[in-house]
């Protein structure tokens, strides 16, 4: 299963908890930040962390958030 982690981290904390997470989940995994993300269609499973902008996702995460269909 191939898994991307996606991270949209402003002060490093998403960062450091999307690099444990990548850590675990073996050798068909990638981590990206969001800015160069690939195109998430291409993975299984998509970890996405980010955060939290006046009560929602950041806008980076959003907007890559919408390019995920069927996931
Ligand atoms: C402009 C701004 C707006 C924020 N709005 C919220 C919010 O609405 N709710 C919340 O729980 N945290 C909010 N935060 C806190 C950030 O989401 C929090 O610092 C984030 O978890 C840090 O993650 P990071 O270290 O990966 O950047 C805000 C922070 C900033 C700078």
């Amino acid at each position: 299963m191939k898994t991307l982690v996606v991270y949209s981290s402003r002060t490093g904390n998403t960062k450091m908890v999307a690099e444990a997470i990548f850590e675990v989940m073996g050798q068909n995994a990638v981590i990206a930040p969001v800015q160069t993300a690939p195109d998430p269609q291409d993975f299984d499973l998509v970890i996405i962390g980010f955060w939290v902008d006046k009560g929602i996702p950041d806008n980076t995460a959003r907007q890559y958030m919408a390019k995920i269909s069927g996931k």
